[in-house]
């Protein structure tokens, strides 16, 4: 029996529900992400501008996905949406080398303090599956750490603790170590103990975008651990670069890794990715003149759209515009100013939780009453469970949408949301609230 939540759902909705029983025939549960799947159907979008996205029925919703982190400059922003039709109009594909590909690497040099040198992908999957390559190849060792929940794509190494694992040989499972984040001295006796690791790699503001914080002098710690063992320490900045800061979240704490990884606002809205870090591993993929190099250590990478000219435009174009413009600034402002007027509504409501995060990455945490700075909110494992129920966050998600807001419980900035969106947000999330309490499951 649906929900009052989900009736009015359905009832606001029917070209999306028309199209989701076309879709569920064609794809597995109707959608093409696993973080789209949404019971009882994903909406359906015609288009969008800034801020804003339209659905197949004419609603309007504030857009707090961003295009999965993507977006910080908002959909369709005129000055990439003109470099990328004059990129079009000049070739997609030169199979060649370009003055873009040139450019594009300058900016992420001059913007990401680790990149001495720079290796262009499609996605963070491939940025993250070539970093651990690279790191292994450079140490000649073959054991990888990954913390808990950190997400690095959907590689068979990186899925070491996801669920989903089917398909995955058990080999290649049996090279990651999951460790639990923010204990350096486990780090440290697992290093000493074992001496095949070749990296630790890490989302640095912490695993679900920041959801599961890491503490900042755990980066440190890190580092220096990582140096006295020789192992190579490797940041996915997937999400955080160009994000945090400008300089991602390496600039912002001020810890430098080996080699780092980007995707989402490199690309400006357009699929890419990258591997950047020391010239002395990411040279791993020159040919040298040493046959058994060649052979045996070095890195073969292709990849039909690496650098490809239309991501390349749409990306230089970001990457400039945030270089010009204050716009990580701006996110964060919006940022706080959010946080401040959806916690608002929470103690008048006087429901507990609390709705926290770094700068533009904002998560809300509903079922526990507990201390926190509105940054770095640390749960402990039990709070952390209330805060993830998935009943009550599924009808949050469906009730929000109902008032025109795509968030779910996670909020991604961009530096185009205005006060009148975080106004109308903090007026949807108090009506959402209020109809999720309504079927008793707050
Ligand atoms: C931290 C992190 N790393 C890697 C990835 C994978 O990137 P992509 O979806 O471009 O393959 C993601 C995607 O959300 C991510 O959040």
């Amino acid at each position: 029996m649906a929900t009052l939540i989900e009736q009015k759902y359905i009832a606001a909705h029917p070209g999306s529900a028309q199209r989701h029983e076309k879709a569920k025939h064609m794809f597995p549960n109707g959608v093409t992400h696993d973080a789209r799947r949404q019971n009882p159907f994903q909406l359906y979008y015609t288009h969008a501008m800034g801020p804003h996205k339209y659905d197949v029925d004419g609603n309007e919703v504030i857009d707090f996905w961003s295009g999965h982190g993507s977006l910080i400059l908002g959909h369709s922003h005129p000055e990439i949406v003109t470099a990328v039709q004059q990129q079009m109009a000049k070739g997609t594909h030169l199979s060649g080398s370009t003055d873009l590909e040139i450019r594009w690497g300058e900016l992420v040099r001059e913007m990401i303090p680790s990149a001495e040198k720079v290796r262009f992908h499609s996605s963070g999957t491939e940025a993250d599956m070539m970093a651990i390559r690279m790191a292994r190849a450079y140490t000649e060792k073959s054991k990888i750490i990954k913390f808990e929940d950190h997400f690095h794509g959907w590689s068979d190494y990186l899925s070491a603790d996801a669920d989903g694992i089917g398909g995955i040989p058990k080999e290649a499972l049996e090279t990651v170590i999951v460790l639990p984040p923010n204990d350096i001295s486990l780090i440290e006796q697992t290093l000493q103990d074992n001496d095949d690791i070749a990296a630790i790699i890490l989302e640095p503001t912490g695993a679900h975008m920041g959801l599961e914080p890491i503490l900042p002098a755990f980066l440190e710690e890190l580092r220096e651990v990582t140096t006295k063992f020789g192992v190579v320490l490797i940041f996915d900045e997937v999400v955080t670069g160009f994000r945090i800061s400008d300089g991602g979240a390496q600039s912002y704490y001020g810890v430098t890794p080996d080699l780092t990884t980007l995707a989402k606002i490199l690309g400006g809205g357009l699929p890419g990715g990258a591997v950047c870090g020391k010239a002395e591993i990411i040279n791993m993929i020159e040919p040298r003149d040493d046959a058994d190099f060649n052979k045996n250590r070095r890195i073969a990478h292709n990849g039909t759209f690496n650098a490809n000219p239309l991501s390349a435009s749409s990306g230089i174009k970001a990457l400039e515009i945030l270089k010009r413009d204050p716009i990580n600034e701006k996110a964060i402002r919006m940022g706080n100013l959010l946080k401040r007027s959806l916690n608002e509504v929470l103690s008048k409501q006087e429901i507990p939780g609390c709705v926290s995060g770094v700068n533009s990455l904002i998560h809300i945490r509903l079922g526990t009453d507990h201390d926190c700075d509105h940054e770095i909110c640390m749960l402990s494992k039990e709070d952390m469970g209330k805060t993830t129920n998935s009943i009550r966050n599924a009808q949050l998600n469906l009730a929000l949408l109902n008032n025109g807001v795509h968030s779910g419980t996670r909020f991604i900035m961009s530096a185009f949301h205005t006060e009148r969106d975080i106004a109308k947000t903090a007026e949807a999330f108090g009506n959402a609230l209020t109809d999720v309490r309504a079927e008793g499951l707050i």
